[in-house]
């Protein structure tokens, strides 16, 4: 595992869109794992950056994202197609037909997690996943369970993450369920970079990186995976000084 504690949000989002540009430099026809929430929006900007400037190149690469709501469109304005559109992909060069998420529309949940775990392995596997956390230790929607989920999946989604996600949505609006990749389908990417910042992801963090391995603390199990990489605000890591 490999860690970098960043000053602040914005260190933390060049260190770590440097370490997803040297990603897409290497193997240009990479797939990359997107996600979403505020965590990665400062990366995104800093990608955009670099592509406007003309020092990166999104025509080969391929995309998966690990999540979306279940029941939203794609063009619902709340779902992560659109928040994938307005924060990276309508900036960049990424072909429409290499990009991929869960279908929120769905009608048989069953299918829509086989035909997304058939996406990801059509394309040989996730070469960078980036992951941000959630307060309970939740990478994707993989929320804390009594086992680790293994591929896609349809989950209903905790309390503690509607309360922090509800800030997006009008009302009592937001959906209850999300599609998932799963911990197995996360732990086989061929490389993980994990971003977190400020005081309230540092208990999420300790307890993902230095407690047992436990899938009520569903991060946890990254510390097997073999080329982790952390990029942590000092905020975040706090706990850990
Ligand atoms: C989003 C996702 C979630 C978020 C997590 C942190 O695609 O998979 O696990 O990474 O909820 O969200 P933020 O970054 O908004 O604190």
């Amino acid at each position: 595992m490999k860690i970098y504690i960043t000053k602040n949000y914005d260190d933390l989002s060049k260190k770590a869109a440097n370490i997803m540009a040297s990603q897409i430099i290497m193997k240009p026809n990479c797939v990359l794992g997107f996600a979403t929430g505020a965590s990665p929006v400062g990366l995104y900007k800093q990608l955009i950056k670099y592509y406007e400037s003309g020092d990166l190149d999104f025509a080969e690469v391929s995309t998966v994202n690990l999540d979306e709501y279940k029941g939203l469109s794609s063009d619902d304005p709340n779902s992560y197609h659109q928040f994938m559109q307005t924060n990276l992909f309508s900036h960049i060069n990424v072909d429409p037909k290499n990009v991929f998420l869960p279908d929120g529309l769905a009608k048989n949940s069953d299918e829509e997690c086989e035909r997304y775990n058939k996406v990801i392995s059509s394309l040989g596997g996730v070469d960078l996943q980036l992951l941000g956390i959630g307060t309970n230790s939740h990478i994707g929607f993989n929320e804390p369970s009594d086992s680790f989920a293994k591929e896609t999946n349809c989950i209903e989604l905790s309390q503690s993450t509607i309360i922090a996600n509800s800030k997006y949505f009008d009302n009592d609006s937001m959906p209850k369920y999300a599609y998932t990749m799963g911990i197995k389908s996360i732990m086989q990417a061929k490389k993980i970079l994990l971003v977190a910042n400020g005081k309230g992801k540092a208990k999420a963090l300790k307890d993902s990186l230095t407690g047992p391995i436990t899938p009520s603390v569903p991060a946890s199990i990254l510390q097997l995976h073999s080329d982790l990489t952390v990029v942590a605000d000092e905020d975040a890591f706090s706990l850990m000084r």
